[in-house]
């Protein structure tokens, strides 16, 4: 490409409508001097990086992107291997490949492996600008069909076995009974030790482990195929048969998980384990409720400070997150144990279950929920109260 073309392509047609995304370029040495990128106006969000095709592209450039113009060069090997890993890593982060005489059949293989669309190099402004505008409206159109976003949920734990998984099944639950939209599905990301599909009598086949094995396979239909259904229509995704490392799991994958299941169902609660990781806190970020289930021990109530504080540390602080006190006796369902105990955990503990493990464990083991045990029963009637903190109305 001569000089005048650049000339002429540098006043008129270099329009670029990014709106919020930045664009990493990646393109070896060759082919940025070829591009002459310093003839135009770049808008701030065109980020660029100068790498031989075959060089790993570095983690904190990929992060700052929202749409890679990535070089490969086919005769390298380790051009084609780069472009791979990335879409293993990031499967969702839009690519448009930059190559040298693309023929018919690589370009084909690109488009299979992913890419968006490809673009001949050395680099034209004119095609470069209308094919970054044109890849930005196709995602502006995904995002725009993709508006419903179900409420996310997070039920933590102070300490094991203070009830989480009772209040996530009963929640999920309750909600379940009621919507009459989408529906329900609870997620049991206890990956270790999580029972919640066991609570609620179903022993499920296909779990988590299921969707996380998917990696970028993973859409809408695979998410419905490994769900279990409840009684009252509540969908249920089941922890593993076996137990997973936890922090062997991809946090992006995971999110993606959860990305997919708010775009199907109206409510996801979900059951986290006691450990935390960078995924869970991420989860618990990005939840519009949080429940931490404690009990009025000292042990617990420290380790539910602990939490708080932990949370408050990741900037997670304020009036969604809720404190259930669970296995409440009934000689204490008086305020002003609750307040004592509210103030050694410096903050309000406005929820609280009664303690009947007989009805519980019955529940428990029959693998069916406390209403059906009993119809009416105190705990029912207090994990009912929790929905109004959901923005969901009883009838009472
Ligand atoms: N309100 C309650 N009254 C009496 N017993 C209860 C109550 N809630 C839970 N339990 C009992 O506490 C035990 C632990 O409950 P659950 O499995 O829900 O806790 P968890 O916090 O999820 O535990 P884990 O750490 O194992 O995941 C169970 O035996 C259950 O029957
Ligand atoms: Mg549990």
């Amino acid at each position: 490409m001569g000089v005048s073309e650049y000339i002429n392509f540098a006043s008129e047609e270099w329009v670029l409508d990014l709106k919020s995304r930045s664009v990493l370029l990646v393109l070896s040495e060759a082919e940025m001097t070829n591009a002459r990128l310093d003839a135009v106006d770049m808008p701030q969000q065109m980020l660029l990086s100068t790498l031989n095709p075959d060089a790993e592209i570095p983690a904190e450039q990929i992060a700052q992107a929202s749409l890679i113009l990535l070089e490969i060069k086919p005769e390298l090997p380790g051009s084609l291997q780069r472009f791979e890993a990335m879409r293993q890593l990031h499967p969702d982060m839009p690519v448009i490949a930059a190559i040298r005489n693309a023929d018919l059949p690589l370009v084909r293989t690109l488009l299979k492996k992913g890419v968006r669309d490809v673009v001949g190099l050395p680099l034209s402004h004119a095609e470069l600008a209308a094919i970054v505008n044109e890849v930005c409206e196709q995602l502006d159109a995904r995002v725009a069909k993709d508006v419903h976003q179900g409420q996310l949920i997070s039920v933590l734990k102070s300490i094991g076995g203070v009830g989480a998984t009772t209040v996530a099944t009963h929640l999920a639950s309750e909600l379940a009974e009621r919507n009459i939209g989408r529906g329900v599905c609870l997620i049991d990301l206890d990956l270790q030790f999580g029972n919640a599909a066991a609570y609620l009598g179903l022993s499920a086949q296909l779990s988590i482990a299921d969707l996380i094995a998917a990696g970028a396979r993973i859409d809408g239909e695979l998410l419905k195929s490994v769900v279990s259904k409840g009684d009252n229509g509540l969908n249920i995704i089941a922890a593993p048969i076996d137990i997973v490392p936890i922090e062997s799991v991809n946090p992006d994958q995971i999110m993606r998980i959860i990305e997919l299941a708010r775009a199907e169902y109206d409510h996801v609660v979900l059951d986290l384990p006691t450990n935390w990781t960078n995924w869970t806190l991420s989860l618990v970020a990005a939840s519009e409720a949080i429940f931490l289930v404690a009990e009025l021990s000292v042990a617990s109530l420290r380790q539910a400070k602990r939490q708080l504080q932990l949370l408050d540390s990741q900037n997670i602080a304020g009036a969604h997150i809720n404190v259930i006190a669970n296995r409440v006796e009934k000689r204490f369902f008086r305020a002003i144990d609750l307040d004592s105990a509210a103030q050694a955990l410096g903050h309000p503990i406005e929820l609280s279950i009664h303690n009947d493990y007989p009805l519980v464990r019955a529940a428990h083991d029959q693998g069916v929920l406390i209403r059906a045990i009993r119809a009416k029963s105190k705990i029912a009637r207090d994990i009912e109260n929790l929905l109004a903190r959901l923005g969901v109305e009883t009838e009472r």
